[in-house]
């Protein structure tokens, strides 16, 4: 039983430094994906710059509707830091053709709409062109921050597009996601629970064949002494 106490206290200590390393190690992957995110962000940032015509207080033309679908996705999932797609659809009732110029995107707190969470990548098109009494779609992908938790946002998405060298914008859509946690990443958690687990099976082991073999101990002995008895078992 001693042995089987200093085995446990032994494991412990083994498994100790191991768990911190893993800690470590994933804290460090955390800092530097999110150095990576705010270059990232800045870049997005002077791209942004760019785009500063197609980042006004717009109205939306006459004779323009808009639809929005998330493709085989009705709950609105998305998965933190992976790409989701929606369909932008365009109709064009008005007087003179529309050209697309781009769409936007950003996502918000859903009790308070001032609170903007993360912008997200502007789509541009080079004035796609819709002529009068016609339709065109556009797929959207986008991704929101790996770092957003995992509950109800709302996205609000906007379309850009030119009527007679005038720029509009239409929401085409202003309602709720789901973000979700992207699979496949290991967290912090399930590592300790896995070594933890591992630990265990093989406390469990140690101690089965400690058992085995005082019993096969036990049994030599009997046997020795006791020379009938082997008769029997
Ligand atoms: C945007 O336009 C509306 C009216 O079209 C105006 O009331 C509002 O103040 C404008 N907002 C900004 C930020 O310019
Ligand atoms: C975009 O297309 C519309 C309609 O086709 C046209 O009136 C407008 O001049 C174009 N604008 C640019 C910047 O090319
Ligand atoms: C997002 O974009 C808006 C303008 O479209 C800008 O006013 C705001 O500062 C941006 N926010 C972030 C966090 O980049
Ligand atoms: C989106 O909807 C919310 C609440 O329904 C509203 O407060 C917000 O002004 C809307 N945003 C746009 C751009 O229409």
């Amino acid at each position: 039983m001693m042995n089987l106490r200093v085995l446990f206290l032994a494991l412990l200590l083994l498994a100790s430094p191991l768990l911190q390393v893993a800690r470590c190690q994933s804290d460090a992957e955390d800092h530097s994906s999110l150095v990576d995110d705010i270059i990232g962000e800045h870049s997005d940032d002077s791209v942004e710059e760019d785009d500063q015509d197609l980042d006004m207080n717009l109205t939306s033309a006459p004779g323009v509707e808009t639809v929005c679908v998330f493709p085989k996705n009705s709950a609105k999932l998305v998965p933190a830091g992976e790409e989701t797609e929606l369909l932008v659809g365009l109709k064009n009732d008005g007087k003179t053709s529309v050209g697309v110029m781009g769409i936007r995107a950003s996502v918000h707190l859903p009790y308070d709409h001032k609170l903007l969470v993360q912008n997200l990548t502007m789509l541009r098109f080079n004035n796609a062109s819709i002529p009068t009494s016609l339709q065109a779609t556009f797929p959207y992908i986008f991704a929101v921050s790996q770092y957003l938790q995992p509950g109800a946002f709302d996205l609000v998405g906007y379309v850009i597009y030119d009527v007679e060298g005038k720029p509009y914008q239409s929401v085409f859509y202003n309602g709720t996601i789901e973000v979700v946690e992207s699979g496949g990443l290991l967290s912090g958690e399930s590592v300790f629970l896995i070594t933890l687990g591992i630990g265990l099976l093989l406390l469990l082991g140690l101690w089965a064949y400690s058992q085995v073999q005082r019993l096969t101990k036990v049994n030599n002995w009997i046997s020795f002494f006791f020379p009938v008895n082997h008769l029997y078992s």
